[in-house]
């Protein structure tokens, strides 16, 4: 029977998700890869449930994780059964609806009848009466944003979702959802979007329009999916997520150039004590509308490396000037 760390909640800071109550400390965990159905569950529950003695309450999820799609979905559903069912309260979790999910013209993109549906199955996979953020994955350009965004707001006027969010929406995208959100009156708080070292574009509008419109910012794949860590400097290891099957991150997507900067990157962390995974979360956490960075994670010492990111989280103009001069 596993008994939660009493001292969980010493481990992390907590800060309101933009400009709302919803609390969320600056580590998430996303079970995008490594939990799908040929995933080890005495693994994927030591991670969740590691990850929750860190402080980490909150777990992001989405109808098509796997593989196959609605996997990760079940064995989250399967951990909280076994192990986190009396800490329901405690726990940020998060689906979406918006990729590819099912056959024909209802399972994928944005229309009322998709998402609805998909939070309905969401909900069964896990074992849940509600979700904490129901969120659109990705912006439709057919169906009426009114059309999707009346679908969030039913969502949560069902009580199947308590807040509404929005994935991999522009600035542009963002300010019209919101608008319509704001007219319906939908409890609507975060985008999340993905930012890292190596991939900077938030950085061009998302991060300032965030800030002022009010709307708190998760990041998603803030490692580049394990490239900004020590995982490739050595080569490609067989049971890393370039070596094995992930159609996100193949083995040519491992170049030279980015492992030289990795290396350069790294002796810059050394010189503040940390990793180049953590320097390269504390680039992230910089900026005051991100609320959390998702990280992925296959084992539970990467979730506690990255933890300890939260030692030193600042930058000096100095050091910012030297990862602009390796990133050029
Ligand atoms: N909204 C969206 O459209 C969207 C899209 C993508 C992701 N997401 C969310 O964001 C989450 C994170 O994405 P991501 O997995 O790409 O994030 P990431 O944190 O950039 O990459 C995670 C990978 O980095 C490696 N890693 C993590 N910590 C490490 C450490 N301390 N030392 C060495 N390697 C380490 C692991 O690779 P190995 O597995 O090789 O060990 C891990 O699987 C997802 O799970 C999902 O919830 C959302």
């Amino acid at each position: 029977m596993f008994k939660a760390d009493s001292k969980r909640y010493e481990k992390l800071p907590y800060d309101r998700l933009g400009y709302s109550g919803l609390m969320v400390a600056p580590i998430s965990l996303g079970l995008w890869h490594n939990f799908g159905g040929a995933a080890a569950f005495e693994n994927c529950r030591e991670m969740v449930t590691g990850a929750f003695n860190l402080g980490v309450t909150h777990f992001d999820l989405a109808n098509n994780y796997g593989p196959p799609p609605g996997s990760a979905e079940t064995m989250f559903g399967k951990i909280l059964a076994s192990d986190l069912k009396s800490y329901r309260n405690e726990l940020l979790i998060a689906t979406k609806a918006g990729y590819d999910m099912w056959p024909g013209p209802y399972g994928d993109f944005g229309s009322r009848k998709y998402l609805l549906s998909s939070l309905d199955d969401s909900l069964k996979r896990m074992g849940l009466d509600y979700v904490d953020i129901f969120y659109h994955h990705r912006p439709d350009p057919q169906t009426p944003i009114e059309e999707t965004m009346g679908a969030l707001d039913a969502a949560v006027r069902s009580g199947k979702a308590l807040y509404a969010g929005l994935s991999n929406y522009n600035a542009t995208q963002l300010k019209a959802a919101r608008a319509v959100l704001k007219e319906q009156k939908t409890p609507f708080v975060v985008n999340q979007v993905k930012y890292n070292m190596f991939d900077r574009a938030a950085e061009l509008e998302m991060v300032q329009t965030a800030e002022v419109l009010g709307i708190g910012l998760l990041i998603y794949s803030p490692l580049a999916q394990g490239l900004l860590t020590n995982r490739y400097l050595n080569g490609v290891p067989q049971d890393s997520r370039a070596g094995g099957n992930s159609v996100f991150l193949k083995r040519d997507d491992v170049s030279n150039e980015m492992m030289q900067k990795v290396v350069a990157l790294s002796k810059l962390a050394a010189a503040r004590g940390q990793t180049v995974t953590q320097l390269a979360l504390a680039f992230v956490l910089r900026h005051s509308s991100v609320s959390s960075v998702i990280i992925g994670a296959s084992r539970l010492a990467q979730i506690e490396e990255c933890h300890r990111t939260m030692e030193n989280l600042t930058l000096s103009s100095k050091e910012l000037e030297a990862i602009e001069l390796i990133l050029q």
